[in-house]
């Protein structure tokens, strides 16, 4: 091709971002990208967005995706099943939290969600309680890219010109030091919303047990998940975990819910599973939920034509073995203690950095207005939007957002390796990052001398 980028002009591919140049990523090994230029990037992203979670290069899992293909590399759930399908499942719920028995595969985490909410609401009509539907969600969150999934989220900025096309869910404030320390605003927030939608129209209540790009690192107190489960208990919603980034090892646990004082009845997981070697999400759901359908109409049949296929589900196999064998899933537990305190220390003493959050590899850097410690960056200064240029320029790949428009949260980092890169790749993603932010916080220095503070009070749609 010859060429080490391409313009947003001048390529068949619809682009992202109009304006843009895309660097042409050409290879991978373990924790690093090979661009076409030949500059090698640490990612501290795991392929940018949480996927590659085992690093590029492994042979265990593309000796596992060939001797499939050569197998059977597909057939159609609709006909008949497979046995790469049927261990996977036993092998994940077998991981799962206590009292999940059963999983659905899928091919993204959007459509894993998506289906987690057709069973919450299916699991409601099987047992005769048809008027339950609404479903009750944080707004400062992400779900994914269709219309449910980001009806699912209460993030104007978000929605687009999409707002006519999505379901009317309602939503609650996040519980960040900001707005809400205890938890108890939120809860008192979610009795609103049960009181608007009627308790018993409630489906479901939806939510990330760890936020991922939408509140790096971030989790509810505990308060407030004793709250959620008192009011399930009370109300007879179900809980639903997005686990498509929590989910197979990322938060030092197999699932990010058995570690919650609300364990979900269902579960929706999607990005370690193929470890970016395929795509493949599943739904796993307790034992009761399965049962609402095996003592009702026996059937749930929609799906997606890839669901459980073959190849997907034997990376799927492989990618567990791997986690097992190689115990990645205490590696991450223990070296994420680590790794915070390590991103902490190299953060130490930038007025900008006001949160370094996390658990596991899934950790957060929020900065905030160092004129009052509090307040969110102006926008207009694209913090986020900087770091993520002046990381790329020193071959380091991180993923910064910048929601301040919702209201909820302001610019902030995502900082999410692989879970094999060794201690010394950790520790030059952690040094790099430390000199990226210092030199972006220095040169924004003058400019958010003129710039006018914002209010901190929160402008987004949660109600
Ligand atoms: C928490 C969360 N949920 C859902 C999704 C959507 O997953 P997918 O892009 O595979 O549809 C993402 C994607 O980034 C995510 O981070």
């Amino acid at each position: 091709m010859g060429q080490t980028a391409i313009e947003s002009d001048r390529t068949h591919v619809l682009p992202l971002e109009f304006g843009r140049a895309m660097p042409i990523a050409v290879r991978g090994d373990g924790v690093w990208i090979e661009d076409a230029d030949g500059r090698r990037y640490l990612d501290a992203m795991s392929g940018g967005s949480m996927a590659a979670t085992l690093g590029h290069g492994r042979r265990d899992i593309i000796a596992a995706a060939r001797a499939q293909a050569e197998t059977l590399a597909f057939v159609h759930n609709e006909r008949m099943t497979n046995p790469t399908q049927e261990r996977l499942a036993e092998e994940l719920v077998g991981v799962a939290p206590e009292g999940f028995t059963r999983a659905r595969f899928t091919v993204s985490g959007a459509d894993a969600n998506e289906m987690a909410i057709q069973i919450a609401r299916s699991y409601h009509v099987e047992r005769g309680d048809v008027d339950r539907w609404q479903v009750i969600s944080p707004a400062q969150a992400y779900h994914g890219p269709t219309l449910e999934t980001l009806a699912l989220t209460g993030r104007p900025g978000m929605h687009g010109p999409f707002g006519p096309y999505l379901p009317k869910h309602l939503h609650i404030p996040p519980s960040t030091w900001r707005f809400d320390p205890t938890g108890e605003a939120a809860l008192e927030a979610l009795d609103r919303a049960l009181e608007e939608a009627g308790p018993e129209n409630v489906s479901a209540y939806f939510c990330e047990a760890i936020s991922a790009a939408a509140l790096p690192g971030y989790t509810p107190p505990i308060r407030f998940w004793e709250g959620l489960a008192e009011r399930r208990e009370r109300h007879g919603f179900l809980v639903c975990f997005d686990e498509v980034v929590t989910g197979v090892g990322r938060t030092g646990r197999w699932f990010a819910g058995a570690g919650t004082a609300c364990v979900p009845d269902i579960i929706a997981t999607a990005k370690g599973l193929g470890a970016g070697y395929a795509a493949i999400g599943a739904v796993l759901v307790r034992e009761r939920v399965y049962e609402a359908f095996a003592q009702g109409s026996r059937r749930f049949t929609l799906g997606h034509t890839w669901d459980g296929a073959p190849l997907a589900c034997a990376v799927g196999l492989a990618v567990l073995e791997a986690m097992r064998t190689e115990g990645l899933v205490e590696r991450v537990h223990d070296r994420g203690a680590q790794l915070l305190g390590e991103l902490g220390d190299a953060l130490a003493g930038i007025p900008l950095v006001r949160e370094v959050r996390g658990h596991g590899y899934l950790l957060g850097v929020s900065f905030v207005d160092p004129r009052d410690g509090e307040s969110f960056l102006p926008p207009e200064l694209r913090f986020g939007a900087r770091i993520d240029a002046a990381a790329f320029d020193r071959e380091l790949i991180v993923l910064s957002t910048q929601p301040t428009r919702d209201g909820y949260a302001g610019d902030q980092t995502l900082f999410a390796p692989a879970f094999t890169a060794t201690d010394e790749e950790l520790g030059e993603m952690v040094s790099r990052f430390a000199e990226v932010v210092r030199s972006v916080a220095a040169d924004v220095e003058p400019e958010l001398a003129r710039a006018a503070p914002i209010t901190s009070a929160p402008i987004g749609g949660a109600r």
